[in-house]
């Protein structure tokens, strides 16, 4: 997943500086150390409307979430490794925030809609963390919330047509957005819990 995920990275990059941006990239050079990986300046809209289907067979957009943070995390269910670190990760984060987590919602969108149905996304979810919302949905409508967040995936150039484990690459950072809808902060993989939670709660009201 290294390989793939250095290359969502600069797919990412290169969308911002295209529009203008000023990426600051800090650490991605050391995947072992824990640290900032990026930071718009404001000028490039992260976030964006689109439709998708809950884990609960709810439909649901992006103004469901209007009056709540977020912390939203695009990936895959059959993820062997770092989709499920980034999920706990999320959980943990909430943990830390203690009764501000009431605050925030987890967010999980898949970018693997032909294998992840409602009904997986619901066994995933829940497993992670209670108010941990699944979004899935048609090939395209996970397209336009892909792009709505920048977000780069594909299935993996080395899946075979048939195999039902295929790989899926995709780009991996956390967005925590506010309940204007308007992004805060991207987190990456590397930044610790503490981290986190810090820069999350220094953005809540109280
Ligand atoms: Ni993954």
């Amino acid at each position: 997943m290294k390989r793939s995920r250095i290359f969502g990275i600069t797919v990412l990059i290169l969308a911002l500086l295209i529009g203008g941006a000023a990426v600051i990239i800090d650490g991605l050079r050391d995947p072992g150390q824990r640290s900032v990986a990026s930071r718009t300046s404001g000028t490039i809209a992260i976030g964006g409307p689109y439709e998708l289907t809950s884990h609960t067979g709810e439909r649901m957009s992006n103004a469901s979430f209007l009056g709540t943070h977020q912390l939203i995390y695009f990936g895959y269910t059959f993820c062997p490794d770092v989709c499920p670190t980034e999920l706990q990760d999320m959980a943990a984060v909430m943990d830390e925030l203690g009764e501000a987590a009431a605050q925030v919602t987890p967010v999980f969108i898949t970018i693997d809609p032909d294998r992840d149905d409602p009904e997986q996304m619901a066994a995933y979810v829940e497993a992670f963390h209670p108010r941990m919302v699944g979004l899935t949905g048609t090939e395209q409508e996970i397209a336009t919330a892909a792009k709505a967040y920048r977000v780069y995936y594909a299935r993996a150039p080395d899946a075979k047509a048939d195999d039902p484990y295929y790989l899926m690459d995709h780009s991996n950072f956390i967005y925590f957005m506010g309940p204007d809808g308007q992004n805060i902060d991207i987190f990456n993989g590397q930044m610790s819990i503490e981290e986190m939670a810090s820069r999350i709660g220094a953005a809540l009201p109280n």
